[in-house]
């Protein structure tokens, strides 16, 4: 058992602070209504379900961002949050541990090869005159936009263009942002990089480490963007746009919705490129459905 450490609450009107003995630190149990609420407010705020079988989960990663906080009591804490303006910034760092960030290079093959055939079908004349602009929904720390960075590069180059393009991660986690700037992971990251790739565009720059290619990482830019608020995206006429394992985590009619402003943002002849399954019975009377088998991709009609 841990030892309990006595805790004060902090005042309200002070902004959070980390206390430094909060390792040792136990909370009381939460109520199933108490659980409810936050489940209520990460959804009303982000979108996101916690599904009940993810109750664990919820309460482990509450508790121990109070027990960070000095804070024993939920109900504190979610006032806190809600209420008081000093607290905003606590709401990303809350958020940033209620994300599921699992990513890593060339995640799904498939997919790419896809993303792959589609440039390789653009016409040369639009490729040499307008930048490609890709945008990765859900990025998390920026595995997939430095691979779409890669694949879009060598697909240029080897048709003879110049690697005119941009690559826009959004995700609503900061922290997982700022990792994403560094370009700087952890080599079981990489995987499923083929040799003469990792050779080619990253730098072992500690033991275990890797650098993405500092030239390379200058065609990305990330942008913090809540899904549950699309409609205030600026980013149109996306030629690209790469949506995988984040619908998963909401409700099937946010899904479409968002799948609705995605589909807005693409530029005609567009492509967009989901996780397969995550929405079944989907259609968009702007889209065509690619007949990929193991990619669930669409492409916006050129009228559209
Ligand atoms: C499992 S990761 C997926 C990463 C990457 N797309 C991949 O497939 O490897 C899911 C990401 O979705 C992000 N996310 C969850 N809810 C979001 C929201 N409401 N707005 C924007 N991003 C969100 C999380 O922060 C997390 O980084």
């Amino acid at each position: 058992m841990c030892g309990y450490q006595a805790v004060t609450e902090k005042k309200k009107d002070q902004p959070p602070r980390i206390v430094e003995s909060w390792s040792l630190a136990s909370l009381p149990p939460v109520s199933e209504t108490m659980l409810q609420q936050w489940r209520q407010l990460i959804e009303a705020r982000t979108g996101m379900v916690v599904e009940p079988n993810r109750t664990t989960f919820l309460q482990t990663n509450l508790a121990s961002r109070m027990r960070e906080l000095g804070l024993s009591d939920y109900a504190a804490y979610y006032r806190r949050i809600t209420e008081a303006p000093d607290w905003m910034v606590e709401w990303s760092v809350l958020v940033d541990r209620l994300t599921v960030q699992e990513t890593r290079f060339f995640r799904d093959i498939d997919a790419l090869r896809t993303v792959e055939q589609y440039i390789a079908e653009l016409p040369r004349q639009q490729l040499s005159q307008t930048p490609l602009e890709a945008w990765s929904v859900g990025c998390a720390t920026g595995e997939e936009v430095y691979t779409l960075c890669i694949l879009i590069n060598e697909a240029l180059t080897q048709r003879g263009l110049k690697p005119k393009f941009g690559v826009t991660g959004t995700d609503i986690s900061t922290p997982a942002l700022n990792k994403a700037r560094t370009g700087i992971y952890p080599e079981r990251r990489l995987v499923e990089v083929r040799p003469e790739i990792q050779q080619r565009y990253f730098e072992l720059v500690r033991p275990g480490q890797y650098q993405f290619d500092r030239a390379l990482m200058k065609k990305a830019c990330f942008v913090r963007e809540n899904l549950a608020e699309l409609q205030n995206a600026l980013h149109f006429r996306m030629q690209i746009i790469y949506c995988q394992n984040v619908l998963i985590y909401f409700k099937k009619w946010r899904r479409r919705e968002i799948l609705r402003h995605l589909t807005e943002r693409l530029a005609p002849g567009g492509l967009l490129v989901l996780g397969l399954g995550e929405l079944t019975n989907w259609q968009h009377p702007d889209l065509e459905r690619l007949s990929t088998e193991h990619t669930l991709a669409y492409r916006k009609k050129s009228g559209a």
